[in-house]
Parts: C-alpha cells; sequence; structure tokens
C-alpha cells in the first residue's frame, strides 16, 4: 500500500468507485485460449488494463538434469514484465518482486497440477506481461490455468484469482493501479472452485478479522465469476468457433 492521497476519491458518496465500478464488481475481463503456435499450450488474458500472454511448455526433458525428480514432475514459472509494461520503464532485468511473483505463481498451481502423473519432465510456464494496471499476479495466474490446460496437463482443477481489498473502509472486490497505490487493503486470492481450496492469498495492507472474512468471501465470489470465463474460454477454441 502506499500512503494515502489525498486528492484521490476512491469511492464517493453513492459508492462507485474511481473508475466507475460498484464495490462488489469486477473489471471488464477476456480470455483466449490458445494463439502461440510454438508453445504447448498458451492464454492471452485481458484484465482491465492488464494485458498478459503465457505460453506453457511440457512435459519436457529437464535441462539442467539434476534438478529433475525422478518420483514427479516439476512446475517452472517465469512472470515477467515488459520494460513498456508499466508507466516508468521498467528495467528488464528480473527484479525482486517479479522472483518473488514467479514463486507465489507457481507455489499458487501446483495444487492443481498432477505433477505425479509425469515424473522427471519438467512444465515451463512463461508469463508476459504486457500491460499492467495492478492485479497482474492474479491475472496471470488465471491465464497460466488456462494454458496448462490448452496444453493437456492433467489437472485437478483450474485456479481462478482476483483480488480483493478495502477502499475508504470498504470492502472492494478487484483492486485496480489506483485503489492498490492509495487504498487501505489489497488481499490477492487464488481459489480452486472444484475443490473449494484457496492456493494463494497475500494481504498488503490493515483488516479487521471481521474485514478479512469480508475479503475472503468477496474475494472467493469473485474467483468463481474468473473461473466460469475461463471454462468459456477452453470452450471457444475447442467446442465453439473461437478456436485456431
Ligand atoms: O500486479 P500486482 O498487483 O499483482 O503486483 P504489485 O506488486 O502489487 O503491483 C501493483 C501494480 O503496480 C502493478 O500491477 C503495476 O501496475 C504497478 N507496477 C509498476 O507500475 N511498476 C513496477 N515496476 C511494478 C509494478
Amino acid at each position: 500500500m502506499g500512503g494515502r492521497d489525498a486528492t484521490m476519491v476512491l469511492l464517493d458518496e453513492n459508492g462507485i468507485r474511481c473508475d466507475g465500478r460498484k464495490v462488489d464488481e469486477p473489471r471488464r475481463i477476456m480470455i483466449k485460449a490458445g494463439g502461440l503456435k510454438n508453445a504447448d499450450g498458451s492464454a492471452y488474458i485481458e484484465f482491465g488494463d492488464n494485458k498478459i500472454l503465457v505460453g506453457v511448455f511440457g512435459p519436457r526433458d529437464v535441462h539442467p538434469k539434476h534438478m529433475s525428480d525422478t518420483d514427479t514432475g516439476i512446475l517452472r514459472v517465469r512472470y515477467h514484465m515488459e520494460p513498456f509494461s508499466v508507466g516508468e520503464r521498467k528495467n528488464p532485468a528480473p527484479s525482486r518482486r517479479e522472483i518473488e511473483i514467479s514463486k507465489v505463481i507457481k507455489e499458487a498451481l501446483e495444487p492443481a497440477v498432477m505433477l505425479d502423473k509425469f515424473p522427471r519432465t519438467a512444465v515451463d510456464v512463461f508469463i508476459e506481461v504486457l500491460q499492467a494496471d495492478g492485479g497482474t499476479r492474479c491475472a496471470a495466474l488465471t491465464a497460466a490455468s488456462v494454458a496448462l490446460a490448452d496444453a493437456g496437463i492433467p489437472m485437478r482443477d483450474m485456479v481462478s484469482a482476483i483480488a480483493a481489498g478495502k477502499v475508504a473502509d470498504t470492502v472492494i472486490l478487484d483492486v485496480n493501479n489506483e485503489e492498490d497505490q492509495a487504498g487501505q487493503a489489497d488481499m490477492p486470492i487464488g481459489y480452486m472452485p472444484n475443490l473449494e481450496q484457496i492456493t494463494l492469498l497475500q494481504l498488503d495492507g490493515i483488516l479487521t478479522p471481521e474485514e478479512y472474512k469480508k475479503c475472503v468471501e468477496v474475494g472467493v465470489n469473485g474467483c468463481k465469476l474468473v473461473y466460469e470465463l475461463q471454462k468459456k474460454a477452453l470452450n471457444d477454441k475447442y467446442f465453439g468457433n473461437g478456436g485456431d
């Protein structure tokens, strides 16, 4: 959370947020399965003004070999932001933040992927953030699940993700960049809707125990909405006219 910007009205007297949304309204979400012909699976997501492309490769041989595991497959995730994805040019070298988000997304996906089905191999997930506007880890995690399914990787469930948060002492769904910077709390949640399990939960900011519970509830409900769009993206590619 950045310091609060006194000039910014995050929630007006009618309960409308700085980008015109209601408190429980997600941004516009568009997910497309497929698109990269050289990847085994791929997905593209627009989550508000976030634009993210994900390519999945594998299961394939592990290099260096000593990283392989005879009992299970391994998942490797690289989250990368293009230098032009944010207002102030980002250094192309991997930042600590990108390394941390890569780890967070990998750990959020692992419970969903049946890694034991392909021992000694690796599945690589490459995430390219083309445009960022708050909530990229959730959008990336959501798209990565679709790309893994598109690659035909055996999965227990997909992980759907969205952030809940708090602005002007009010719990909100789907925190944008301004709300992240000037708001009171940001809680990204990754959830497997069929298994009813949370695989990612982070909290930046301060909440009362009641607000915390509300954020989890609002976030989980938001994940269920995201899940429908993930399934639609896969249905459109494999059973509809949206495939390639
Ligand atoms: O994107 P997410 O909310 O998952 O992660 P964050 O570290 O909380 O970053 C919030 C937002 O800050 C990003 O989505 C970007 O819009 C912005 N950001 C930026 O402007 N410059 C950076 N080098 C990193 C992030």
